[in-house]
């Protein structure tokens, strides 16, 4: 049987606020797809979503009008599923000269040390430093994401260490 030839159009996907095409093969997966763009941050450690190194920030609708910051591994996820999606990255939550606060915490209590799977663990703390109504922060948030190097007690305290996020935090207001 010959190959189909129909054509798709190129998925629109928003990462870190700006839009990129992508119309690649459709088995490409989303952490190969931002890494060919150059967000290099989230890193290939399983392949099979056991390590969270690979772990993005996607916009999913709260059901009320809202977002909710979700965590994923981005080795699971077709390119081609986040077609209209929003994605943030480790690279997006500090741009610039500004830190994230999870970053921030990170780095100050000794969260990383290779930093292979740093900005995985950023992006799921940021999911749940962002969990709408949170007044603790639920270590299970971390449970998909391993170190291999730091040991987990720096890692838990950054979590533990964070705050709530200021009003003029952009992800933040996009809950309310
Ligand atoms: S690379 Fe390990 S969960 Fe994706
Ligand atoms: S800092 Fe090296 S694997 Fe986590």
């Amino acid at each position: 049987m010959s190959a189909s030839t129909t054509e798709r159009p190129a998925c629109r996907i928003s990462v870190n606020g700006t839009d990129h095409d992508f119309d690649g093969p459709t088995h490409t997966n989303a952490l190969d797809f931002l890494r060919g763009e150059g967000l290099t941050a989230a890193k290939e450690g399983c392949a099979e979503g056991e390590c969270g190194a690979c772990a993005i920030l996607i916009a999913r609708p709260d059901g009320d009008g809202t977002t909710r910051w979700t965590s994923v591994n981005s080795c699971l996820l077709p390119a081609a599923a986040l077609d209209g999606q929003e994605v943030i990255t480790a690279e997006g939550l500090s741009a610039g000269d500004h830190i994230h606060p999870v970053a921030e915490e990170m780095a100050v209590r000794g969260g990383s040390q290779c930093g292979y799977c740093t900005p995985g663990f950023i992006c799921s703390m940021a999911a749940e430093y962002y969990r709408p109504g949170r007044e603790e922060f639920d270590l299970h948030a971390l449970s998909g994401n391993l170190c291999r190097c730091t040991g987990y007690r720096p890692i838990k305290d950054a979590a533990q260490a964070l705050g709530t996020p200021e009003a003029t935090d952009a992800l933040a207001a996009r809950m309310t």
